[in-house]
């Protein structure tokens, strides 16, 4: 999507650089377009560095491409954040001053706004005349929120917080080709309980299947996220939309039951975590010593673990998709697509995603590589990229497959 930010001089200017950031992260070709007070708040580089398009203010820049109304007229969504009164004013008017002016003017698309000001500003009849306007021409607002304001004030006139705005953009714009759709992700590696301070566990960091989820909530999807010991540093490093639903699981029969809850109620089930084979059968309550052991070898006795993935396909209702994921360290003689496919069909899952690892390839790394059987045992993928890459890819793939029941 071609979208503009047009920025006008507030000091939640700071906070547009993370909705910029957002929109890019999600894909989308992002033009800003500050006004000449907000580039006191926050410079040129930063705008062009983030946004990783050429930014200018004036309408007299970049003449022979037309900027002044070349941008309005190929934008797919508009959002002025922050909006502060002035340019709320400006807009009711119709005022084109300046490249944001001209901009709106010359646009089609959606418009959304967020409202940035001190709460007199916001109330006072003026404001709230020309939002009366601006609503009647179709212009969408998000926000003002109430809280604390710059001055140690509080009231309606925050800012909202970015992922807020993007989310109020999708559900203007329709939200992308996932719109509508309920899926669930599960994530991580789930850890059995050996005593009150040990566990069985594995490496999986949780980056797939967190990169799954935000991939489809940038595509509009509404997603469910429940995460087996993944680091609270990974999930914030993805900044997912707060629309994400998270659930957090510790061991593999928390897991079974959180996916078979849910997976009635969504459409595309995917399972990217790790999950324990097996479990202790019998775990001690208190912390197991070396002295009553009383030898040098001690034996943990194991229990095999319900397979989830097996249920929840035993369980799939009509036009639900299933994916699974699958680690694989290839064996001699046997190739990867090979042993994807007789995996794929063992779980009888609508797609696998396979990728191979090493000790030291795979887990906690911010890039994948991945082939994705589909269940005619076609290669419908085959993928080394960033781990977000990588889920969109595997969007594409279920979007695929699902396309003959739209
Ligand atoms: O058989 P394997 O463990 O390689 O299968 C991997 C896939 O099966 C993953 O999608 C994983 O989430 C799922 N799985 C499961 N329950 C288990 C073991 C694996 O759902 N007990």
């Amino acid at each position: 999507m071609f979208v503009v930010i047009g920025v006008s001089g507030g000091i939640a200017a700071y906070k547009a650089v993370q909705l910029v950031r957002l929109l890019v992260q999600h894909g989308h070709d992002v033009h800003v377009v500050p006004t000449g007070d907000a580039l006191r708040f926050v410079g040129l580089p930063t705008w062009e560095a983030i946004s990783r398009n050429p930014v200018t203010t004036s309408v007299h820049d970049d003449v022979p491409k037309v900027r002044h109304v070349a941008l309005g007229q190929s934008a797919d969504l508009v959002i002025v954040a922050p909006a502060t009164a002035n340019t709320l004013a400006k807009m009711a008017a119709g005022l084109a001053d300046d490249l944001l002016g001209t901009t709106l003017l010359a646009t089609t698309a959606p418009v959304v706004v967020a409202p940035a000001m001190h709460a007199e500003m916001w109330r006072h009849p003026a404001t709230v005349a020309n939002m009366a306007m601006l609503h009647e021409r179709g212009v969408h607002v998000v926000g003002p929120d109430d809280g604390a304001l710059t001055g140690g004030d509080r009231g309606p006139g925050r800012m909202s917080e970015p992922d807020a705005i993007v989310q109020a953009a999708y559900a203007v714009v329709g939200g992308g080709d996932l719109s509508g759709l309920r899926v669930v992700v599960s994530t991580g590696g789930t850890r059995e309980p050996i005593d009150p301070v040990r566990f069985l566990g594995n490496r999986s960091s949780g980056k797939q299947g967190v990169a799954v989820a935000q991939a489809a909530a940038a595509r509009g999807a509404d997603v469910l996220l429940v995460t087996a010991n993944v680091d609270s540093g990974v999930l914030a490093a993805a900044s997912l939309p707060s629309s994400v639903r998270i659930e957090t699981v510790t061991t593999t029969a928390q897991l079974q039951r959180a996916m078979t809850d849910a997976a009635p109620h969504h459409d595309v089930i995917v399972m990217a975590a790790a999950v324990a084979d097996y479990r202790v059968a019998e775990v001690s309550d208190r912390k197991l010593t070396k002295e009553a052991a009383g030898a040098q070898e001690r034996t943990l006795a194991l229990v095999e673990n319900p397979d989830i993935l097996a249920g929840l396909v035993a369980a799939r209702r009509d036009g639900q998709t299933i994916v699974g994921f699958a680690a694989e360290t290839p064996g001699e003689g046997e190739t990867l697509v090979a042993r994807g496919r007789r995996k794929r069909a063992r779980k009888g899952v609508d797609l696998l995603a396979v990728n191979e690892v090493g000790w030291s390839t795979g887990f906690e790394s911010d890039d994948n590589a991945v082939i994705v059987i589909d269940a005619a045992d076609d290669v419908v993928a085959e993928v080394r990229a960033s781990k977000r890459a990588v889920a969109d890819t595997l969007w594409d793939a279920v979007s695929a497959v699902r396309a003959p029941r739209r």
